[in-house]
């Protein structure tokens, strides 16, 4: 996992929970370094046996975790990467459309690393929706979820997400229907059910 994600993590837990809980969890995790740098990347294990004590020692709802998470990571990124990659047209929903082909796509092509970022198609039904299919082996769906709503905040946009289908439930893709809700019970409001079944 791309240090940002891991500093990120370490950083978040520091917030919520304060240092001694951090080191704790990185003790329990088995985790001996004590800083990421943000240009190097990290074992996938890492990251999960952190996630793994803060849900099984800690109690931790692991869903509101990802998404807490995820929330307080875009706003790292935007921080990092504002300059480079976003476009100062875009409003929320352009962001989601761009984030794969304009950001993970840009990280997967780097030769100097191996960031494997996930697989993030959109789906642009009308203007003030669209549908994120997020794929990728390590199932962290909530956690895109949370940097959705991270997009949300970064914009001052209120943002409606419902899950139409999810890896961890078998299906093939998990789909999160994204919706403007500044926009909602405008005109060219598509119904829910038409959106969440869109085939891509
Ligand atoms: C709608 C916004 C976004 C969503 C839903 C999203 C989703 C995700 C998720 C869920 C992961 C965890 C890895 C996985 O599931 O396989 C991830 C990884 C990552 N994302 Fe995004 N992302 C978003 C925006 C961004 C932005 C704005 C940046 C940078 C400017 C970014 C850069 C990264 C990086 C560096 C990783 C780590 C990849 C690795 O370690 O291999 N993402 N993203």
């Amino acid at each position: 996992m791309h240090g940002v994600v891991m500093s990120g993590l370490q950083s978040f837990i520091r917030d919520q929970e304060g240092n001694d809980t951090w080191r704790e969890v990185r003790n329990r995790a088995g985790v001996d370094r004590t800083i990421y740098s943000r240009m190097e990347e990290y074992p996938d294990e890492e990251f999960l046996a952190i996630y793994g004590v803060l849900v099984d020692d800690f109690g931790m709802d692991g869903p509101a975790l990802q998404r807490e998470f995820g929330r307080y990571l875009f706003e790292s990124l935007a921080d990092l990467y504002e300059r480079v990659y976003f476009d100062d047209d875009w409003d929320a929903l352009d962001m989601i459309e761009n984030v794969e082909e304009t950001i993970h796509e840009s990280l997967r092509r780097r030769d100097d690393v191996t960031f494997t970022p996930p697989e993030l198609a959109t789906d642009r039904i009308g203007d003030h929706r669209v549908v994120v299919i997020y794929t990728s082996d390590r199932y962290l769906c909530e956690l895109a979820w949370g940097m959705i709503e991270g997009v949300g905040d970064y914009y001052g946009t209120p943002l409606e997400i419902d899950e139409a289908s999810c890896l961890k439930d078998g299906d093939e893709t998990c789909r999160l229907v994204v919706t403007d809700a500044t926009e909602v019970g405008s005109s060219e409001d598509v119904p829910e059910t038409d959106a969440a079944s869109q085939e891509v």
